[in-house]
């Protein structure tokens, strides 16, 4: 298992479109223990394949308290969704430190494969309604700050680039040795 490089807003691969996955053997199953790993580490409640640059209709979510209960995506269509929208304040392994209110169906009805293969049809409010909705996105290229006004966003983005400019800074000078 390893560890994998989390893609930062607005880094440009995040708005790649991915493609439907079509292999379904163990080099898929080891990237999904590999996702698993680095979002449990991160810590976050999802990840799509785009943010770890794989761009492949891969995404994994687990909302659950006890972090044992990861459901694999592959493939995944949003089937039915409810009129009725809900608002919730989202966050992004690939935007740390910035939460903001997204409106989207309370309610959707989703069908995948596995990392076998098998398809399965799932139903989904709150939360995990939330984090499909937003994975899904990812997948098509979409962060969620796009939702936000371009005050906002841009303002986003100069915070992201600054703070990118100080982890390459910090960084350097580590690889240099200048720490005592
Ligand atoms: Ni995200």
């Amino acid at each position: 298992m390893a560890i994998l490089n989390i893609l930062r807003y607005p880094d440009p691969r995040l708005h790649k479109v991915a493609k439907p996955v079509t292999v379904f053997d163990a080099k898929l199953e080891q990237l999904v223990a590999d996702m698993a790993e680095t979002m449990y580490e991160a810590p976050g409640v999802g990840l799509a394949a785009s943010q770890v640059d794989f761009h492949e209709q891969l995404l994994i979510i687990d909302t659950s308290d006890t972090k044992d209960a990861l459901t694999v995506f592959i493939n995944p269509e949003i089937i039915w969704a409810s009129d009725e929208m809900q608002v919730y304040d989202e966050g992004c392994l690939s935007v740390p430190g910035v939460y903001d209110g997204v409106e989207r169906h309370a309610r959707v009805k989703v069908r995948a494969l596995d990392v076998k293969g098998l398809p399965f049809e799932l139903e989904a409010d709150g939360l995990l309604a939330v984090c499909i909705q937003h994975e899904m996105d990812h997948l098509l290229g979409k962060v969620f700050v796009e939702y936000l006004s371009p005050l906002k966003r841009n303002r986003i983005k100069t915070k992201m680039q600054k703070e990118e400019r100080g982890l390459q800074r910090e960084e350097m000078l580590r690889a240099q040795g200048r720490r005592f």
